[in-house]
């Protein structure tokens, strides 16, 4: 059985364009193949598409008062960009109680020499003088909670940007010293799924940094609530090079490559047609293209947020359907996981 699991943070209000590209557009693609495929081949699919609230509390900048309204906010954007709530499971990962036990559960299979490792505690560890992101427990067990996530669910795929790879691998790890540890073919080893070109989005103020919702420098990133005006003035100012004319070359023009790969996620067109077609071009005449194909994408979705900022009655009610068809599944594997370890009942 093909099981889908991935999850956003609501840490601050709204997805950027790096969460579009980078996840967003890979979840409404197999959500609709899978859905256009016959009613056997959809029975045969859950597809799981989680607001990790919990994770979002390795953040100290995030009060009470955000978490909640982002929460809502994220489920909005989900549905904005096209997931169907009525097709997936959609809910927020606090709702399930069970994460949080099997977290438990998989920390003891976790080496703590791993969890060091993992490049995003690395870098949020060493940000820890801004008191923000503080070095807890909670930052070095992040990962444990997103091995539970997907193995909750038994996931067998994980569609996710190239910044959660690492995660998802050790995921694998942990499932698999699970299994061995029990002598048991329990956990499935979940695999990474990207089906778009662009598996990374860059700043757009430099491309030696990913887009984040933690860069303090709005310029930095197009969130999908952006008006046009924004959109275009933000692309208008992104970093370029002196060099002249428009060429894909990641490694010594990462900044105008990464605007081509925007380009290309905007448009649906290879990189390559696209940087054939500005070759010759002024920087400012391919980022005007590039700013009025972002707009043309994004203002469609950004309609259906403010509709559902407007009438969130309906999202709420998707997100408690959600939680419900999550619990059902998420109580039947745990319990099947008690029984395997020997916890009494
Ligand atoms: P988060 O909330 O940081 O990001 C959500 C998704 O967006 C992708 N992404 C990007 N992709 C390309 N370029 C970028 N600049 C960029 N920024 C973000 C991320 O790869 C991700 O797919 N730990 C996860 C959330 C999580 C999760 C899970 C994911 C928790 N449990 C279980 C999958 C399965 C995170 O912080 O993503």
């Amino acid at each position: 059985k093909v099981r889908i699991f991935s999850g956003m943070q609501p840490t601050s209000g709204g997805l950027h364009l790096g969460n579009y590209v980078g996840a967003m557009l890979n979840w409404v693609e197999i959500q609709n193949t899978i859905l256009s495929g016959d009613n056997n081949q959809q029975q045969q699919h859950d597809i799981l598409f989680s607001i990790v609230d919990l994770h979002s509390l390795t953040n100290k900048a995030v009060t009470p008062e955000r978490l909640r309204a982002n929460t809502l906010d994220v489920a909005i954007e989900y549905i904005s960009c096209g997931i169907d709530p009525t097709k997936v499971i959609l809910f927020n990962q606090s709702q399930v109680s069970a994460h949080a036990e099997l977290q438990w559960i998989l920390s003891c299979h976790t080496a703590i020499g791993r969890l060091e490792n993992m490049v995003q505690y690395k870098e949020k560890s060493k940000k820890n003088t801004s008191s923000l992101v503080q070095n807890t427990y909670g930052l070095l067990a992040y990962p444990i909670l997103m091995a539970a996530d997907i193995l909750l669910y038994k996931a067998s795929h994980v569609p996710v940007g190239e910044d959660q790879t690492q995660h998802v691998e050790l995921t694998r790890k942990i499932a698999y010293a699970f299994n061995s540890h029990h002598k048991v073919d329990f956990f499935t080893l979940p695999q990474i799924v990207n089906c778009t070109e662009t598996k990374r989005i860059m700043s757009l103020t430099d491309a030696s940094t990913k887009m984040s919702k933690s860069d303090p420098s709005e310029n930095s990133r197009i969130n999908l609530t952006d008006s046009d005006k924004i959109i275009t003035n933000k692309i208008m100012k992104a970093a370029t090079d002196s060099t002249v004319g428009v060429s894909y070359d990641p490694e010594n023009r990462a900044n105008i490559s990464n605007l081509l790969s925007i380009a290309s996620a905007a448009t649906g067109a290879p990189i390559t047609d696209i940087a054939h077609e500005f070759k010759d071009q002024y920087h400012s005449k391919f980022k005007e293209y590039l700013a009025q194909q972002l707009c043309k994408k994004i203002t469609p979705i950004r309609d259906q947020i403010e509709y559902h900022r407007a009438n969130p009655k309906q999202v709420k009610e998707y997100l408690q359907l959600g939680s419900q068809r999550a619990n059902q599944l998420a109580q039947n594997n745990l319990k099947e996981i008690k029984d395997l370890i020997g916890l009494y009942y």
